[in-house]
């Protein structure tokens, strides 16, 4: 009973402490005041400074405002004024901003971009629903409160990795993800368009890799664990993104903020290029785009001098399409099998000469090659390298950047070594997991159980690490991988309101990271989410609630 009363009064404050800002991510500090602003037919104005990219986004706040609440919203160039001024300082740090709503105007202050639009973000979420409806709301009092936030993120990396290899979304389904990353201030797509079950990139020098890689013949139907049957339909035509369209996207979300960091997965999960190209392979095949999940032996042949060759061609056109200093280079889940039968592989082994040692085989070490080669390319082109956490495995690329999936140790050695890290531990931050327990109730699902609690715990640093150790953990990842995952509806089902909860864990500093004012937020999130049209799964939210 007392724990009753006490659970009431807590909430009780909570409640009053937190009642009009529930910003996710809740900012650094937020101030409330008395009286509020109204917004309606409101001028804009960008002060100073303000880059072509800014001046772009107050257009499109302003066409957003003026759209919602039926009256024209101008944007002038000059001095701060009555109405909402972006303010260009360049004492501000790069992703943050001030947010001050008073009566007769908003002033926001930062030095780019990323900041402005961060603090249009927690603008719009203090602002009435219908302003993400897309379309004038008769009816709606177009006012927002009066505060003073001011807000930074506590990493500089926060991203979502998309897969589009096992299934494929489109353009219009990634905007959409962008979207909603942009609502949270997620700033890095990790976008998986390459796998064993299709390659959904054009790349001008290997055409086939998309006429033929990107098709496979069936699909497996139901769970790799339980089923055997197949569904006999081709899979995939017409499903790649061609140049031009990969250009969209990037721009698309540059006007964002947000960088794409597209990955080719190498030297394992190939096995859609080995079926476009099998002189890739160590056999040569045949090979077949692969029509069920789980990791293939056939990997790319590390001894034929033709398949560097081909790796690098194909970074060099990844290169051209992402300005992103981060390109993903897969290495994770790469069986040695074939290489230790192959020939090629072998000699390669004795030509450089590789010996084992008591932690891994020679061949280990011939991935480690391998990362390396395609790290001195693409420090050539003046890009990094991420691998998931595996190119730990025999020798570390010098200057790589370590991508800890497979829990958080990974990324502990790799600090230690003084390496760059980016934690994205499967037990906290797969998406595609279950995020309920009644999973006869859920949609197939690849396995596990990551409710939306536990992704909101993920804590980045571990005791163990020393503060220049934790300088090197660049930020925080959540992955939502689609073996099982077909349409948008169902990807969106998985991504929301998950991503809220990692969007605090990558942007809060731990003493904002509030659960239970979290949980209090999360319904206007959820209504946010619908206002726009996704698909939240609403029920995992009940049964915190609950508790
Ligand atoms: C992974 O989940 N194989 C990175
Ligand atoms: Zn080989």
């Amino acid at each position: 009973m007392r724990k009753i009363f006490l659970s009431c009064v807590l909430a009780v404050m909570a409640v009053s402490a937190y009642a009009k800002v529930t910003i996710v991510p809740y900012p650094q500090q937020v101030v409330e005041n008395e009286g509020s602003y109204k917004l309606a037919g409101v001028s804009l104005r960008s002060v100073g400074a303000i880059d072509e990219r800014t001046q772009a986004l107050v257009e499109r706040f302003a066409a957003e405002l003026s759209q919602a609440t039926g009256k024209s919203s101008k944007v002038i160039k000059g001095k701060a004024g009555k109405g909402i001024n972006f303010i260009y300082d360049q004492t501000m740090a790069e992703e943050a901003y001030v947010l001050n709503v008073g009566t007769k105007s908003i002033d926001i202050k930062a030095s780019s971009l990323r900041g402005f639009n961060w603090a249009v973000q927690s603008l719009k979420q203090m602002m009435p629903v219908e302003i993400y409806a897309g379309k004038a709301v008769e009816d709606v009092e177009w006012t927002v409160g009066c505060c003073q936030i001011t807000d930074a993120p506590r990493f500089g990396y926060r991203g979502l990795l998309i897969d589009e290899a096992r299934h494929f979304f489109g353009m219009e389904t990634i905007k959409d993800v962008l979207d909603v990353m942009e609502i949270h201030k997620l700033n890095k797509l990790h976008w998986h368009i390459t796998d064993d079950q299709g390659w959904r990139i054009e790349i001008k020098k290997y055409p086939l890799l998309t006429q033929v890689g990107s098709i496979r013949k069936e699909t497996l139907v139901g769970h790799l664990r339980r089923s055997t049957v197949y569904d006999g339909t081709p899979y995939g035509e017409g499903m790649w993104y061609t140049q031009d369209q990969i250009r969209e996207i990037v721009e698309y979300a540059a006007t964002k903020g947000i960088d794409i960091i597209p990955e080719i997965d190498l030297p394992g999960h190939m096995q859609a290029a080995l079926t476009a190209y099998p002189y890739l392979g160590c056999t040569g095949g045949p090979y077949e785009v692969w029509t069920k999940w789980g990791v293939s032996k056939d990997v790319l042949c590390i001894g034929k001098e033709t398949t560097m060759e081909f790796i690098l061609d194909v970074l060099s056109e990844v290169c051209d399409l992402f300005p992103s200093k981060f390109i993903h280079i897969g290495g994770d889940e790469c069986p040695k099998v074939k290489w230790a039968e192959c020939p090629h592989c072998q000699q390669k082994i004795l030509e450089l000469g590789i010996k084992a040692d008591e932690k891994h085989s020679a061949e280990h070490f011939l991935q480690s090659y391998v990362t390396a080669r395609a790290e001195q390319y693409l420090a050539t082109r003046g890009r990094r390298l991420i691998g998931w956490d595996e190119i730990l495995e025999g020798e570390l690329a010098p200057d790589a950047t370590v991508m800890s999936w497979r829990g958080t140790k990974g990324g502990e050695a790799a600090v230690k070594l003084g390496h760059d890290v980016i934690m994205t531990p499967y037990q906290y931050l797969y998406l595609d997991y279950y995020q309920s327990k009644e999973q006869d109730k859920e949609p197939l699902a690849i396995g596990g159980y990551v409710p939306v609690e536990k992704c909101y715990s993920f804590e980045p640093f571990t005791d163990e690490m020393t503060p220049e150790q934790k300088e090197h953990i660049l930020g925080v990842q959540a992955n939502l991988w689609t073996e099982y995952i077909g349409d948008q509806d169902y990807l969106e089902y998985m991504l929301l309101p998950r991503l809220s909860a990692l969007s605090e864990v990558q942007w809060c500093a731990p003493e904002n990271k509030i659960w239970e004012r979290y949980l209090d937020s999360v319904d206007e999130v959820i209504n946010i989410y619908e206002t726009a049209g996704y698909n939240p799964a609403k029920h995992v939210l009940a049964v915190q609630k609950a508790k």
